[in-house]
């Protein structure tokens, strides 16, 4: 038993030694909360304005969003679908993937899992990790996805940032290394603020990745309260048996 406990303990120690030791930049925090109904609902608004012009989320229909989240069927038609009106649609996009192709290079991908495949704490980075690059055709690029086809497209509220690195030198061989940002242009939010706008927008893709952990959560709650009522009842029953034993 000792020994196995040290070994997954040992695993554990290497493998946080080495995500630190690849040399990439420290990824943030995103501290997700399903629990919180606002988050997700400001996080589906910036979604449907912000990213299904050029990303589907093709496994989720309107309808299921607004009954997940409580939004009323009229306001998500009227404020959230721009590429359909039918409410039992998936979020699709109406760009053709041979356009997207011509205009970035990459088709952009379905946004369904990705908070699954890439993880809520990449997500946020990402979306935390645009600089100003005029090398390239989007006039950014980003730390945490070098060289990204991607396009800066909520600059107008982070602003701009420059990216500061410095050169070291690893076995023989010169490596820029990323330090920290510097705002060149303020956006219309302020730092805590885009970090709390991007926060919703990964919560609200967490959710989309996995719709079903919502009901999970909630019948959770129910289950532990179901089981507090019975162990009292079981509690009252065990002392009421062995009144008369003792
Ligand atoms: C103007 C088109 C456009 C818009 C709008 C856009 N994206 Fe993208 N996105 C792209 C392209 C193109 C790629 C592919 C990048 C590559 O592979 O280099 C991409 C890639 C991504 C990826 C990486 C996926 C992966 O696993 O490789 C994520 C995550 C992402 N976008 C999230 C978003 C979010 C969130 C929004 C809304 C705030 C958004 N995108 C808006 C074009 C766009």
């Amino acid at each position: 038993m000792r020994t196995l406990f040290i070994a997954i303990l040992m695993c554990c120690v290497s493998a946080a030694v080495s995500a630190t030791e690849d040399g990439g930049p420290q990824m943030l925090r995103a501290n997700v909360d399903l629990g919180n109904r606002e988050s997700l609902q400001r996080g589906a608004r910036l979604f449907v304005n912000y990213c299904v012009s050029c990303h589907s989320a093709n496994f989720m229909r309107y309808n299921r969003v607004a009954a997940d989240l409580g939004i009323p069927e009229d306001v998500v038609k009227a404020n959230m679908m721009f590429t359909t009106d039918k409410i039992g649609e998936p979020m699709r996009i109406a760009m053709k993937p041979a356009d997207a192709e011509n205009w970035f290079g990459v088709v952009p991908p379905d946004l369904s899992v990705v908070a699954r495949s890439r993880g809520p704490d990449w997500l946020f980075s990402f979306l935390n990790g645009f600089y100003a690059d005029p090398a390239k055709p989007t006039g950014v690029n980003n730390v945490y996805f070098p060289n990204t086809a991607m396009p800066h497209v909520l600059w107008e509220m982070q602003g701009m940032n420059r990216a500061v690195f410095e050169t070291e030198t690893h076995n023989g061989t010169e490596v820029a290394m990323f330090r920290h940002f510097e705002q060149d242009r303020p956006g219309t939010l302020d730092e805590a603020s885009y970090m709390t706008a991007t926060r919703d927008l990964v919560n609200f893709l967490t959710y989309v990745g996995e719709p079903a952990k919502l009901v999970r959560y909630a019948l959770g709650v129910k289950v532990l309260v179901f089981l507090f009522i019975l162990w009292i009842v079981a509690y009252a029953l065990k002392r009421e048996y062995w009144k008369d034993v003792h």
